[in-house]
């Protein structure tokens, strides 16, 4: 990752090298500037992930050179350097948009952790954005594949219900594809103004899921030295979507239960009563009502949530969308990595139509992607599928693999060691056995091929 590039601004220089020792320990990329006017004329002329400001200098002060700063570039976090006489003007300076402020005597501690929160947050802000902007660019229906009439059942169901503000639960299996459609219900209501705000409740620990959604007071547990806001507070008036929420933990139910019934939450440690306005879509691969049964999910928790259920069928219950998927994902692979696959085989389809897809459209695509990495002809062959898949191919098939005219001897020679190979369980001396050749030509055809 690119070292961040932070900005010190400091009249005094015995302070500013004290800052610098301080956190160029922490792998940042540091600059320096004397006085305000100087500090602006920098950030005009190069792009600073964090500016760290002492507030009284000569030559505009840091008060001035903040305003002037947050009119240049909104998004840089200024964090302000106080004398304990000066608090009221810090306080004044985060009205102004500083995002915060520390003071001296600087505890150095204090300050990498501060610098380190406003760095990530921003981050976040600045993802936030990104997804956005992408999501309002080149999201279009046409990228959700699918035409079966199950399919069809569930974008009408998406369409009644993306415009309203109800709570969604998107259930399937693995790899069905809830987050494309989760995207979808997002991008067709009436928040695509506001942010839609991923979190994975299975990722995070416990603890952490909770300080991750509803966000913290300085202090509330060690380590907290800075109140953060939570993953509610920034979905403010867009979405927020909960995915894998059968692997919340019971204190998170009862929290998310109350955000859900009046919108309001307080942050960990806090007192003040914080209310959001946020649409909830949430996506489990688990049966939650048998979840439920067994204690592990809130019974309220899941009404609630179950307002509007939206199911997304398992690609074997819709495999007339096998072929469109197949062609979608071989045409995006093939242009991502350069490979001039342009079809596949008819052998090659059906074998992906007797396929059963455990792992949905997800383990369709990785095995497409796979397919057009290997592939050394223009369509695919059914050698170029997992072997799982391969082996459904009747005796016959797997003897004509690959032995299509058009394509070169290397090439049949190619598929037919690699196939020897997968019958021999990757013992050479079997194969080259097989394949009537000494093991010594075999090593050697195998380096040439760049077969392992
Ligand atoms: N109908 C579809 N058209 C095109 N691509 C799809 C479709 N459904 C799923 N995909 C692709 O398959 C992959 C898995 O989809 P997604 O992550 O939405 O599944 P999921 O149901 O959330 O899975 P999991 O439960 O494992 O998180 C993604 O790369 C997605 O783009
Ligand atoms: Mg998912």
């Amino acid at each position: 990752m690119k070292p961040k590039k932070i900005l010190i601004v400091d009249d005094d220089e015995a302070h500013r090298m004290m800052l610098k020792a301080n956190l160029s320990k922490e792998g940042y990329q540091l600059s320096e500037a004397g006085d305000g006017l100087s500090a602006v004329q920098a950030v005009r002329e190069d792009f600073f992930d964090l500016i760290l400001m002492d507030i009284r200098m000569p030559q505009k002060s840091g008060i001035e050179a903040l305003k002037e700063i947050k009119e240049i570039s909104p998004s840089i976090p200024v964090l302000l350097i106080t004398a304990y006489a000066e608090l009221q003007t810090a306080i004044e300076a985060v009205k102004l948009g500083a995002e915060d402020y520390i003071q001296k005597p600087i505890d150095a501690e204090k300050l990498k952790v501060t610098v380190a929160n406003l760095l990530t947050l921003n981050a976040l802000k600045q993802e936030n954005e990104l997804l956005k902007e992408r999501l309002g660019r080149t999201f279009s229906p046409s990228e959700i594949i699918g035409k079966s009439p199950k399919m069809q059942e569930l974008y009408r169901n998406v369409a009644m219900i993306a415009p309203t503000d109800a709570t969604v639960l998107i259930q399937g299996e693995s790899g069905t594809g809830k987050e494309l459609i989760a995207d979808l219900i997002h991008q067709n209501s009436g928040r695509t103004d506001g942010a839609f705000v991923k979190v994975n409740c299975t990722v995070l620990p416990d603890t952490l899921l909770e300080s991750e959604l509803f966000g913290y007071e300085r202090g509330a547990f060690t380590g907290a030295y800075q109140r953060k806001q939570g993953r509610f507070e920034l979905a403010d008036g867009g979405s927020i979507f909960l995915d894998e929420i059968g692997d919340m933990n019971p204190s998170v139910q009862a929290k998310l239960l109350r955000v859900l019934q009046e919108q309001k939450f307080e942050r960990l440690g806090g007192t003040k009563t914080i209310t959001v306005d946020v649409r909830i879509i949430a996506a489990t691969n688990k049966d939650l009502e048998a979840e439920v049964k067994e204690g592990n999910f809130r019974d309220d928790l899941f009404y609630r949530l179950n307002v509007v259920p939206i199911t997304v069928p398992p690609l074997r219950e819709r495999k007339e969308d096998i072929p469109l998927l197949a062609e979608h994902f071989l045409k995006y692979y093939a242009e991502k990595n350069h490979r001039p696959v342009k079809g596949l085989l008819p052998r090659t389809l059906d074998l992906l139509m007797r396929y059963d897809w455990p792992g949905n459209v997800r383990e369709l695509e990785n095995a497409m992607e796979r397919a057009v990495i290997i592939a050394r002809a223009e369509q695919l062959t059914p050698a170029d599928l997992p072997l799982n898949i391969q082996a459904l191919a009747d005796d016959l098939q797997t003897l004509e693999t690959g032995v299509i005219p058009g394509r070169t001897i290397k090439e049949v020679e190619r598929d037919l060691i690699i196939k020897t190979l997968e019958q021999t369980g990757g013992n050479r001396t079997h194969a080259a056995k097989t394949l009537g050749i000494t093991r010594k030509t075999l090593q050697n055809k195998l380096k040439e091929y760049q077969i392992d």
